[in-house]
Parts: C-alpha cells; sequence; structure tokens
C-alpha cells in the first residue's frame, strides 16, 4: 500500500520546558493525525489512550467512517448504495480488490468463491467435539481456527499467491461452518453446498433445507440475507478488527489471525449486541414496560444498558441501522409477520429514546445491531445464531484489513506500552518472615 497520507504541518508539545514538533497528516477525508512514534525517544514519556478514543492505529483506505455525519464508506462508496445496487460478493471483491469489477471479473471471481465452498471431509468429523448444545461462537472460533490445521497450502504469509487463496477459502467456508453450527445444534444433517445456488441462496439452504424435502430459496428472503451481509462486511478499526490487525502483526496465519476476531466479536458490546438487543426486547416484552427499561437504562447504578443503542463513533444514526430497519420491514412483509410484537416494541423503544435527553445528550442512537436481531429471528435463525452471521459477513472486512496490513511496509509488530502504578522494586521476603 502506497503510504497516502500527506504533510500537513506540525503540532508543538511543550513539556519541562522543552518543544517537541510533531508531524501532522491528512488522509483523503476525515480527522488530521499527530504522528506520535517519535514522542518517547525525544521525550521519554507514551501517550495514554485507553480504549484508543483518540489514537490512530493505522492508515487504511478500506472504509470511512463520518461518525458526526452517520457516513459508511466501502472503498469510497456509501453503504446505501451497495446495499441498495450491489450483491455481497460483488462487495468482497470490492473490499479486497480496492474497486468494483467488471462483469467478467465479478463472473471470474464467483466461481472461484463458489468452488471452494466445501470444507475437508474430516473438518466435519470436528462438529463431533463439540456439545450439542455448545454457543455457535464457540464452534466457529474453534473450527475456523483448526483451519489451520488443514490448510497449510495457503498459512504462507509472504507468498501472495498463499495469501489470495486464503482470502478466497475463508470468504468461501464461513457460511459452510455457519450453517454446519446450526445444523450440529439442532441435530439436523449437514447440508452440503451447492454450486448452482448465489452465496446467500446457498448459506440458507445449507441452514434450513433437510433431507426429507425438496427445499426452495426465497429470493426476497436470499436478497434481504444478502443486505444483511453487505451491511457487517467491514467497518474501519473497531474491536475484532484490531483484534485481527494485532495478531496478524505478529506473523500469526490468517485462519488464526480471523479465529482471534471471531472471539472479540463475540462480545455483547460488539459483535455480541445483536443477540443481546433481541433478548432485551424479548425480556421487555411489551410496549408499556418500555419506561422501565428506559429507566435502567439511564440509572448509573444499573448495569443495564439499551442493547443495539450507542456507538464509539456515530454520534449520529448508524447509516447501517435505516437500512436494516427498511430491510427488516421487507422480510416481516414477505412473511407476512408485519405485527410481529418485536418489531413494535424495537419501534417504540427507539421513538421513546430519541426523544429522551439523556440519549439525546450523549448522542444514543440505534446502531446496526437494533433491528437486525428481529430480521434474523423472522428469518428462522435462533438467537445465538446471530453473532455467527455476523462474523460470516465480517471475514471479508477482516481479512481485507489483514492483507493491508500485511503488506504496508511501515508495519511493525503492535506492542503498546502502558503507565505503571503497581509497586516500586522490593526485595523478596522469605516465607518465616511474613
Ligand atoms: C458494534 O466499533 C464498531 O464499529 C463496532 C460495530 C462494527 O460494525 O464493528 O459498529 C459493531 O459493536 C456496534 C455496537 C454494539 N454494542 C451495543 O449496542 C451495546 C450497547 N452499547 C454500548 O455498550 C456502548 O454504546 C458502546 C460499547 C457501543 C460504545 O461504548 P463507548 O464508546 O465506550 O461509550 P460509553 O460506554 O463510554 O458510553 C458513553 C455514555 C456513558 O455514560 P457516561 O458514563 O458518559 O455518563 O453513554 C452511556 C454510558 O453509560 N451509554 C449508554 C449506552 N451506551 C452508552 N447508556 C444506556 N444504554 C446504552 N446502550
Amino acid at each position: 500500500m502506497e503510504n497516502k497520507t500527506k504533510p500537513n504541518g506540525s503540532a508543538n508539545l511543550s513539556i519541562g520546558g522543552k518543544t517537541v514538533e510533531l508531524p501532522v497528516y491528512s488522509g483523503t477525508v476525515g480527522p488530521n493525525v499527530i504522528d506520535v512514534k517519535s514522542l518517547y525517544a525525544q521525550t521519554g514519556m507514551f501517550t495514554l489512550d485507553p480504549g484508543f478514543t483518540s489514537t490512530a492505529s493505522c492508515e487504511s483506505q478500506i472504509t470511512y467512517i463520518d461518525g458526526d455525519e452517520g457516513v459508511l464508506l466501502y472503498r469510497g462508496y456509501p453503504i446505501d448504495q451497495l446495499a441498495d445496487n450491489s450483491s455481497f460478493l460483488e462487495v468482497c471483491y470490492l473490499l479486497t480488490h480496492g474497486e468494483l469489477p467488471s462483469s467478467e471479473a465479478l463472473a471470474d471471481y464467483t466461481y472461484t468463491i463458489t468452488h471452494h465452498t466445501m470444507l475437508h471431509t474430516q473438518l466435519d468429523r470436528f462438529f463431533d467435539g463439540y456439545r450439542r448444545d455448545a454457543h455457535p461462537m464457540a464452534v466457529m472460533v474453534g473450527t475456523v481456527g483448526a483451519l489451520s490445521a488443514f490448510y497449510h497450502d495457503s498459512t504462507d504469509i509472504n507468498d501472495p499467491i498463499q495469501r489470495m487463496i486464503a482470502t478466497h477459502r475463508l470468504i468461501a467456508k464461513m457460511p459452510t461452518i455457519a450453517a454446519r453450527a446450526h445444523k450440529y445444534s439442532t441435530g439436523q444433517p449437514f447440508v452440503s453446498p451447492r454450486n448452482d445456488l448465489s452465496y446467500s441462496e446457498n448459506f440458507l439452504r445449507m441452514c434450513f433445507a433437510v433431507p426429507a424435502e425438496e427445499y426452495e430459496v426465497n429470493p426476497v428472503l436470499a436478497k434481504a440475507m444478502d443486505k444483511i451481509f453487505i451491511l457487517h462486511a467491514d467497518h474501519e478499526q473497531n474491536a475484532s478488527t484490531s483484534t485481527v490487525r494485532l495478531a496478524g502483526s505478529s506473523g500469526a496465519n490468517p485462519f488464526a489471525c480471523i479465529a482471534a476476531g471471531i472471539a472479540c466479536l463475540w462480545g455483547p458490546s460488539h459483535g455480541g449486541a445483536n443477540e443481546a438487543a433481541l433478548n432485551m426486547l424479548r425480556e421487555i416484552g411489551s410496549v408499556d414496560r418500555i419506561p422501565e427499561f428506559v429507566r435502567r437504562a439511564k440509572d448509573k447504578d444499573d448495569p443495564f444498558r439499551l442493547m443495539g443503542f450507542g456507538h464509539r463513533v456515530y454520534k449520529n444514526y448508524d447509516p447501517r441501522a435505516k437500512v436494516m430497519q427498511e430491510t427488516c420491514h421487507e422480510v416481516l412483509d414477505v412473511l407476512d409477520k408485519r405485527d410481529e410484537p418485536l418489531l413494535q416494541v424495537a419501534m417504540e423503544l427507539e421513538r421513546i429514546a430519541l426523544e429522551d435527553e439523556y440519549f439525546v445528550s450523549k448522542k444514543l442512537y440505534p446502531n446496526i445491531d437494533f433491528y437486525s436481531g428481529i430480521t434474523l429471528n423472522a428469518l428462522g435463525f435462533p438467537t445465538e445464531m446471530y453473532t455467527v452471521l455476523f462474523a460470516l459477513a465480517r471475514t471479508v472486512g477482516w481479512i481485507a484489513q489483514w492483507e493491508e496490513m500485511t503488506t504496508d511496509p511501515t508495519q511493525r509488530i503492535g506492542r503498546p506500552r502502558q503507565i505503571y502504578t503497581g509497586a516500586a522494586q522490593r526485595d523478596y521476603v522469605p516465607l518465616s518472615q511474613r
């Protein structure tokens, strides 16, 4: 990746009577950055930024977010335009190659991904080691990590061909693994992928077909699934992407790095929020109980939070949440579930929260996880599968960011420092004297 930041003056820092000059860089769009990598050498001091609220960890050309304006761009293209006009596989090509494909390139890419969807048959036996009631995210972490035990011919990160094959394998096999995680929990037989189906049609069939009868994919639901995957594909340097980059900075193989990303995504503050948001809507149960839960969300002494609300970056409506809400209505309409009680609770909760001073003052808006659970519930997925679907879609973003980091000539192993507030050096006290 050629460096595209441009010098834009400098920032002067006065410390202990000494002035330190630090370069400032500008990107294509968005906040400038102060390059502090020489700070410790010049001052013997570190910066401190737990949670990285003011820290840019890298230069990237993949995804741009403007949290104040509610803007999300994949390689410059607005998320709503891609959701309305593109397909998930075309977005995978865009994120990993940097440009939209020609029709020929898209056909070739689709053929390649389609012909990587099968799993090594020994991997199917791997599932037998899990309990049937294991959370499917635990299954995903274990099984994706185990891919590096099967595909030794695509783990050399210094070989661009092997990196490309690993990228294709991960994008292609995540739906097959995710569907197997679901089938395994139900006790139903695994369903093999079919090459005559689109990416999302294949996934829905692998999840819901049974050998006892023919399964016809509903094209409206397949389109909705594809759109949901597009919305979740990438999101700048979020916690799980940063995890993948940090794991990759040590030279770990791509399958291990993606497994690390899946583990991080599982947390309820991150990708696990879609499962938590639906469980919250179920707990609220009816519109008349909403005030009680809004009160709890505002109570500092109550750990309860409105799941699916708030975001580190978006201080405006998450643009993905708008598309997600539209998709939710489309799915409920086609399934004749438009009077779904959970949707009524969600819409009333959103209305109340967006008028409440607490949420308005803290700029807490619905995020992508608020409506996704209702949609996935209507599509027939159990709650535990929601974060698995998030991980399935986010794999392309993780691997695109991993590839960008791996090919960045300036990248070094990530190794943050700390401010130490523990015990100063002291001598060991023998047991007899304690
Ligand atoms: C995702 O980073 C990404 O891009 C992530 C993601 C992606 O695509 O990768 O967008 C996906 O993870 C979306 C976020 C899903 N998580 C949730 O919906 C869980 C609920 N939301 C939060 O826990 C919280 O909003 C976070 C974790 C999303 C953001 O946390 P921050 O930026 O650290 O903000 P914070 O927790 O410091 O909250 C700021 C204030 C606090 O009050 P004060 O201490 O300032 O008084 O807002 C309050 C919080 O108490 N607050 C909430 C709230 N979220 C924040 N109060 C009630 N309900 C909430 N949901």
